[in-house]
């Protein structure tokens, strides 16, 4: 039976079937893997600003002019290999290298480069005649970030490793460093800035639509570099100013345990993190007034649960290579538990 043996024809029509199926998932799978980095909350091709969807379209644009060279290379390979050299005269041979190998890249390259000049003044950190409506200053720490709001009704508000921004309107970023060169970037958003020691940068964007977004540190600056993100969140405008007229008063839940904020204050928390309206007021860590409604703890580490903030606090270096935070594993479960209650009582 010639269909039972293994060598026969039929064995050889699996193989090849088994082949050429191997190859379209292997082609699906890398596929798949390219096209899953266009989308989420921290790709530059799924903009969610004016400055980002600039970006995007010149990669599309720059992306699209390589594919089409790639192509006109590869007709012009397999045209040569199967034209047969004697009968290319000697005009031709002159002919083709000049319009194909001169004229055409000088016109289709230079058409990209003056489309990329054309696009650059809208990317600048500040473009003519933009306004912003609110600044807010980024300090990059090793390894988070200190973000204070700049009202112009007057006052500040300050947070840590979250940004929350209007939507529709233009927002100035100062930024600086604490220590190291780092780099500020929401790729959703726009293009990315360093934060340099002693000098202040500037980057103004504009987010066109509302959601949650992800930046990231985009410059090594240490152990936890990789470790140093943070949630931006794009608000309704109106929405936006309630959050942070709420950010500006102490935290409504200041009253609640009043014991376990002796207890943070008695293990020295204050003596590097601040919360408003209480002593603690450090300034080397985490600002961690209102804590409790932020998104993430450990710079966009972990979810802010109750599990994980006590994790964090028992031994932060655990979780992130690089905190300079100490352990705490002398903390019993009582008072580790009640200092985390009130932690995330702090909205
Ligand atoms: Cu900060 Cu990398």
């Amino acid at each position: 039976m010639i269909h039972k043996c293994a060598g026969g024809p039929i064995g050889s029509i699996q193989h090849i079937v088994f082949q050429k199926t191997r190859r379209i998932s292997a082609g699906i799978l890398v596929l798949g893997t390219i096209l899953s980095g266009c989308s989420g909350p921290q790709s530059a091709l799924d903009p969610a600003g004016e400055e980002s969807d600039q970006v995007a379209t010149l990669f599309w644009m720059m992306t699209g002019g390589g594919f089409f060279i790639w192509v006109c290379v590869l007709v012009l390979l397999l045209h040569a290999s199967r034209r047969n050299r004697a009968v290319i005269s000697g005009k031709s041979a002159a002919t083709i290298p000049f319009w194909a190998g001169v004229v055409f890249p000088v016109i289709f390259l230079t058409a990209l480069l003056s489309y990329a000049l054309w696009l650059m003044p809208s990317l600048r950190p500040f473009a003519p005649g933009q306004q912003p409506s609110l600044r807010i200053e980024v300090e990059g720490n090793q390894f988070w970030w200190r973000v204070t709001y700049h009202r112009f009704a007057g006052g500040t508000v300050v947070s840590a490793n979250e940004i929350r921004i209007p939507v529709g309107e233009r927002v100035e970023f100062s930024l600086r460093s604490a220590d190291m060169i780092h780099s500020f970037w929401i790729p959703a958003l726009g293009g990315k800035m360093d934060l340099i020691p002693g000098r202040v940068n500037r980057l103004s964007l504009r987010a066109t639509r509302t959601g949650r977004f992800r930046g990231q540190c985009a410059e090594f600056c240490g152990t936890g570099h990789a470790m140093m993100a943070l949630p931006v969140v794009v608000m309704e405008a109106d929405q936006f100013d309630g959050w942070l007229d709420a950010r500006a008063k102490p935290s409504t839940g200041l009253g609640a345990e009043l014991g376990a904020r002796d207890l943070f204050l008695q293990h020295g928390c204050g003596g590097c993190h601040r919360i408003e309206g209480t002593d603690a007021q450090g300034r080397s860590g985490p600002d961690l007034s209102h804590i409790g409604s932020r998104l993430t703890i450990g710079a966009g580490l972990l979810d802010n649960d109750t599990e994980n903030l006590a994790r964090f606090i028992v031994n932060s270096g655990l979780h992130k290579p690089g905190s300079k935070m100490p352990a705490y594993p002398g903390l019993t479960d009582a008072e580790l538990n009640s200092i985390v209650a009130w932690l995330k009582g702090l909205q």
